[in-house]
């Protein structure tokens, strides 16, 4: 294959699986112990704030208790060794991706090792569990913080910078999402109509799998080491 000069890279859920965090809509997965409303809408934490402090609370938790795998790591060591223009977006709130060393990277839906006040409007580091009591680190206002969550019905992050290296890439690769949820379901399209060509790498195909112009059926830890390797 002609060497590429501008890769964007677009991760989901699936590349978290094979390190224990449960994807969103497998059979077992974490939209089926809870309705998206209740735990992934604005207007669901109005309703039930220490529910949905309560969930974002465990799966804060759960990352101290797993570990970046074999695709996440593969991802850091290319882009240490790729010489062209290179952009990780990862749709994961998990920080797998830094923590196995990558550094150009965009959380879109956001953080659950951040916090986001209300009031001020800050982003700040937040480890341990919140709830309706805590404190903002830069404001001091009690019970305005939220997790750093993108929710449905609300504008995930940096798009713009997203769609400028879309329009550049040459070769975009999706991994281990579904498909379902926009806008990142339609970056390969973008990519495409840049003359990027698409490829896909994922246990299932997701919705889109017959038209990008490559897919390859696996897990993450064995096809994305793999599939870096020929680029290099
Ligand atoms: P929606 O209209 O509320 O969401 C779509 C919009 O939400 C997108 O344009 C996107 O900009 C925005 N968004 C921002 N952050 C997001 C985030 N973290 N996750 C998802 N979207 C985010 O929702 P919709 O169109 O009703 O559903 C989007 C997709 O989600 C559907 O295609 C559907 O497959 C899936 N969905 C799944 C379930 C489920 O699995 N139980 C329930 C509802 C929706
Ligand atoms: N290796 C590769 N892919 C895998 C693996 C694995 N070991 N295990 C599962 N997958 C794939 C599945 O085949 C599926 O296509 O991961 C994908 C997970 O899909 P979803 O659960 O829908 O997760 P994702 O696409 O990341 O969800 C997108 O929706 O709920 C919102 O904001 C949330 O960011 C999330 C967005």
């Amino acid at each position: 294959m002609a060497r590429c000069k501008s890769v964007v890279i677009l991760t989901g859920a699936g590349i978290s699986a094979e390190s224990g965090i449960r994807t969103f809509r497998a059979a077992d997965g974490l939209w089926e112990d809870h309705t998206i409303e209740d735990v992934a809408t604005p207007e669901g934490f109005l309703r039930n704030p220490d529910l949905v402090h309560r969930f974002y609370n465990a799966r804060r938790q759960q990352l101290g208790e797993v570990q970046p795998n074999a695709a996440h790591y593969a991802l850091a060591e290319f882009e240490q060794k790729f010489t062209g223009e290179y952009l990780l977006v990862t749709q994961n709130v998990d920080d797998l991706h830094e923590r196995a060393g990558s550094q150009k990277l965009i959380h879109m839906h956001g953080e659950l090792l951040k916090a986001r006040c209300k009031r001020c409007g800050s982003v700040s580091a937040w480890c341990g569990s919140m709830d309706g009591a805590s404190r903002c680190p830069l404001c001091s206002a009690v019970g305005s913080l939220r997790p750093h969550i993108v929710w449905f019905h609300e504008m995930p992050l940096e798009l713009d910078r997203i769609y400028n290296a879309l329009s550049r890439c040459d070769l975009f690769i999706s991994i281990g999402t579904s498909g379902n949820v926009y806008p990142a379901a339609g970056f390969f399209q973008e990519a495409s109509a840049a003359g990027a060509r698409t490829v896909e790498l994922n246990l299932e195909p997701g919705q889109h799998a017959s038209i990008f112009d490559h897919f390859e059926n696996g897990p993450a830890t064995s096809l994305v080491p793999a599939y870096l390797k020929t680029l290099l």
